[in-house]
C-alpha cells in the first residue's frame, strides 16, 4: 500500500443507500435472490458486462433452476449454456460447488463466508457478495467498481487488485457496514451501482454522485487519474490454423487436448510456427488430398494471448476428425467464440 491519508468510510452508507433506493437498476438476479441465484450471477459478472450477463442468466435459470440441477447437469449442456461467456473454468467450478452443496451441504447454501470460500471458484469477492446480498450478512465484496469508488474518494495512489489493497478495502468497508439485514445487501450492491451508473471509468458524472461532497478526487479535479492501474502485462501474440474441414459425412469437430481452451470443442486447430504452412498441418493429420474453398484472417483476444486466426476451409473425400451437420454445431454443439466466430467464412 502506497502513502496516503486514509478516509473516513463512516461517511458513505447513509448517502449512498438513500441513493441506491432510489435509483437502483432492475436487474433480474436481484428478483428473489437467493443464495443460487446470487452466487450464479455473481460468477457470469466477474468477467462480462450487466447488459451481456441478462439473456445468459435467464436462460441459465430456466434451464437450471436450482444447485440439484446444476449439479446434475450434463457437461455438454453446460458449456451450450456458457457459450459465448469465455472463461469456462468459471462454469466448471460453479459445477463442482454444485456437486460439494449437494453432498456435504444437503443442497442447502453456507452462509458463513469460511465454508463459502472452501467451494471451488469462490473467492472473497464472491463470498462477500453471497453473504450480503443473499443472506444480509455485513461483508463487503470488492470487485472493480468499488475498487474505482473508493481510489477515488480518498485519492489511493496504490495500483487496484493487489492482495494487500483489497485487504485493505475489506477491512476499511467492513467497519462501515449496516447491522446484519436488508441494508447489507443493499449497500453491498450501492457500490456497485454507484460505480456503474455515476463513478463510471472516463467522464464520471459527478455533478449527480451522492458522495460528492465527502468525495476528495472530485474536490481536487483529479478523477481522472484514479484508479491508478497496474502495470499491463503484453499479451504474447500465436498464429494460428483453424481449419473448417467439410467432408460428406460433415464438418470435423473436436476437443482440444491441451493449452488455452483445453477440454473445450474446437475446429481442428493447430498452433503455427514461423515458415509453417496451413497445408502442412494437414498431411500431419494424414489429410492429402483435399481442396482450399476460401481463407479468411480473424482475431481474438484472451487474457494473456492475442490469436490471429487464419481460417482454412477445405473439402475432404474423408474425415480425420468425428464430424457433425453444420446445424448440429450451430444448435447443440458448444463451441467457444474463437472457434465459432470462423463460421462467418462459410456464411
Ligand atoms: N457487478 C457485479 N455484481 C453486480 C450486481 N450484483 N449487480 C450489478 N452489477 C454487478
Amino acid at each position: 500500500m502506497q502513502n496516503f491519508t486514509p478516509f473516513d468510510f463512516h461517511l458513505i452508507p447513509a448517502p449512498l443507500l438513500s441513493w441506491y433506493r432510489a435509483n437502483k437498476r432492475s436487474l433480474p438476479w436481484r428478483e428473489n435472490p437467493t443464495p443460487y441465484r446470487v452466487w450464479v450471477s455473481e460468477i457470469m459478472l466477474q468477467q462480462t458486462r450487466v447488459e451481456a450477463v441478462k439473456e445468459y442468466y435467464q436462460r441459465f435459470m430456466q434451464a437450471l433452476p436450482d444447485v440439484e440441477a446444476l449439479a446434475e447437469c450434463e457437461e455438454e449442456k453446460l458449456l451450450k449454456l456458457w457459450e459465448g461467456l469465455g472463461y469456462y473454468s468459471r462454469v466448471r467450478n460453479l459445477q463442482k460447488a454444485a456437486k460439494q452443496i449437494v453432498s456435504f451441504y444437503g443442497g442447502v447454501f453456507p452462509s458463513d463466508k469460511q465454508s463459502l470460500l472452501s467451494l471451488p471458484g469462490i473467492g472473497s469477492y464472491t463470498a462477500g457478495a453471497i453473504s450480503s446480498i443473499a443472506f444480509h450478512k455485513p461483508c463487503p465484496a470488492v470487485d472493480g467498481n468499488v475498487f474505482r469508488v473508493a481510489s477515488r474518494l480518498e485519492e489511493n495512489p496504490t495500483p487496484i487488485s493487489r492482495p494487500p489493497y483489497r485487504k485493505y478495502l475489506e477491512s476499511a468497508l467492513e467497519g462501515v457496514y449496516p447491522e446484519e439485514g436488508i441494508a447489507c445487501a443493499e449497500f453491498t450492491q450501492s457500490l456497485f451501482e454507484l460505480g456503474a451508473l455515476v463513478c463510471k471509468p472516463h467522464a464520471p458524472e459527478c455533478a449527480i454522485c451522492p458522495l460528492k461532497e465527502v468525495c476528495r478526487a472530485y474536490q481536487n479535479g483529479t478523477q481522472s487519474l484514479y484508479p491508478v492501474m497496474p502495470k499491463k502485462i503484453e499479451k504474447r501474440h500465436e498464429t494460428v490454423a483453424v481449419f473448417l474441414i467439410e467432408t460428406p459425412e460433415g464438418w470435423c469437430i473436436r476437443r482440444r487436448e491441451e493449452g488455452v481452451l483445453k477440454g473445450m470443442n474446437e475446429f481442428p486447430s493447430a498452433l503455427l510456427n514461423e515458415g509453417d504452412s496451413p497445408e502442412k498441418i494437414l498431411n500431419e493429420w494424414g489429410m492429402y488430398a483435399f481442396t482450399e474453398v476460401k481463407r479468411q484472417k480473424y482475431t481474438h483476444i484472451f487474457t494473456h494471448i492475442r490469436w490471429e486466426i487464419i481460417c482454412v476451409w477445405v473439402r475432404a473425400e474423408s474425415a480425420p476428425f468425428d464430424t457433425y451437420a453444420l446445424a448440429e454445431i450451430e444448435e447443440e454443439i458448444s463451441l467457444p467464440t474463437a472457434f465459432k466466430q470462423c463460421l462467418g467464412i462459410v456464411r
